[in-house]
């Protein structure tokens, strides 16, 4: 079993603000594909983690990192493996925020 969980959203917001290419970046930096693992990492994709309002996002070991970045995402997700599992409680939306969100706004 690998030592890293590794999930990638790719729910619908988080799919049209950039999950396909975060995940290239860590398949790249893993040297494994979506679905697959080895003694370090376990890499994949799971639905929508409810956070759409901070997307897009990546679970590490039950802790969320939110506006990823794929010039960074690699970084920040060795960064998150050195903290304890589910440390990381990530806070609410609010009603406002939701509704002055800009999805497309870089398409
Ligand atoms: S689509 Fe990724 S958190 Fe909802």
């Amino acid at each position: 079993m690998a030592k890293n969980i590794v999930r990638v959203c790719c729910g619908m917001t988080c799919g049209i603000t950039g999950s396909r290419k975060i995940m290239s970046k860590l398949e790249e930096s893993m040297g494994l594909k979506a679905g697959e693992q080895n003694e370090e990492n376990d890499l994949g994709f799971c639905g929508c983690t409810g956070y759409c309002h901070m997307a897009p996002n990546v679970v590490i070991n039950d802790n969320e990192i939110h506006h990823v970045n794929p010039d960074t995402v690699t970084k920040d997700v060795e960064e998150e493996k050195k903290k304890p599992a589910g440390s990381e409680k990530p806070p609410e939306a609010t009603a406002e925020e939701i509704m002055n969100l800009d999805f497309l706004g870089d398409l």
